[in-house]
């Protein structure tokens, strides 16, 4: 059996004290990171930080970066109250996204414009990484296509009822080539409400903006998109502007520059 000396005592004590020590300081950084630590989101921010980063992004955006009117704009808006004007407009860069298509890569619906194609490629190969498979259901069309679409909406639901969810030929966001609807490949719920609960709405929902697109027409804003919510629809518009709108709440086009109609006129 070992002899204890003095001198291992105090080896043994001053081993001892170096270890609490190194143990103390490891607890006291892990408190302070949990604390203070800037970015920590387990820290509920307050009220004056959220209303300080709103206002900040805010303040720093760009609003006039692009046009809202301009025909060929990224940002152009076209609504109810808001024509294709010249009508018979139709953008010159159309081109067929590599992405699944609904019809024959001939069938001009198939198109969008070239930088909205381009980011619809990214949003499509990033969901299947994520093991949702995105289809192209329908993207640009012709002032021609969507006298053919409307009306068939007429024939189906009467005409207030077609109002609600196709717009009469002249006002469609697919004229602008920069709207695309998505679906599943499986086609479920294709063009239906029900597709905002099926897994591939919900990573639409929650991952277009990073690739540039918004949901435009959101549920309960009938009164400020004109239109009942369409979780399919998806607009180009840049990922500036996506992801302002994104931060900022996912505040619709109309709202965010302001122009909201007093009505709708149907
Ligand atoms: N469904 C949308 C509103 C359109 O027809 O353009
Ligand atoms: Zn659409």
């Amino acid at each position: 059996m070992p002899i204890l000396t003095l001198r291992d005592y105090n080896k043994n004590m001053r081993k001892k004290a170096f270890y609490g020590l190194v143990t103390f300081i490891s607890l006291m950084l892990t408190v302070w990171l949990t604390l203070y630590k800037p970015d920590n989101k387990a820290t509920a921010p307050s009220a004056k930080s959220t209303t300080q980063t709103t206002a900040d992004t805010t303040s720093t955006f760009n609003k006039q970066l692009y046009s809202i009117d301009q025909p060929g704009s990224i940002w152009w808006i076209v609504n109810k109250v808001r024509p294709v004007n010249p009508a018979t407009y139709a953008p010159d860069d159309l081109v067929v996204p590599a992405v699944p298509l609904r019809v024959s890569a001939g069938d001009g619906e198939m198109r969008l414009r070239k930088e909205a194609a381009t980011a619809l490629e990214k949003l499509v190969q990033a969901a299947t990484q994520d093991k949702i498979n995105l289809m192209l259901a329908s993207g640009y069309r012709s002032y021609q296509l969507q006298v053919a679409v409307y009306n068939a909406n007429v024939q189906k639901y009467g005409q207030a009822g077609a109002d609600k969810q196709s717009a009469r030929p002249g006002t469609s966001e697919h004229q602008t080539g920069l709207a695309a609807d998505m679906e599943p490949v499986s086609r479920q719920c294709e063009t239906e409400q029900c597709f905002g609960d099926l897994p591939e709405g919900q990573w639409l929902a929650a991952n277009a903006y990073k690739y540039g697109f918004v949901i435009h027409y959101q549920e309960n804003k009938d009164a400020v998109t004109g239109y009942e919510y369409e979780p399919w629809h998806i607009r180009y518009v840049g990922t500036d502007l996506s992801t302002e709108l994104h931060n900022q709440n996912n505040l619709t086009l109309e709202e965010f520059f302001d122009i909201v109609p007093d009505h709708q006129p149907y």
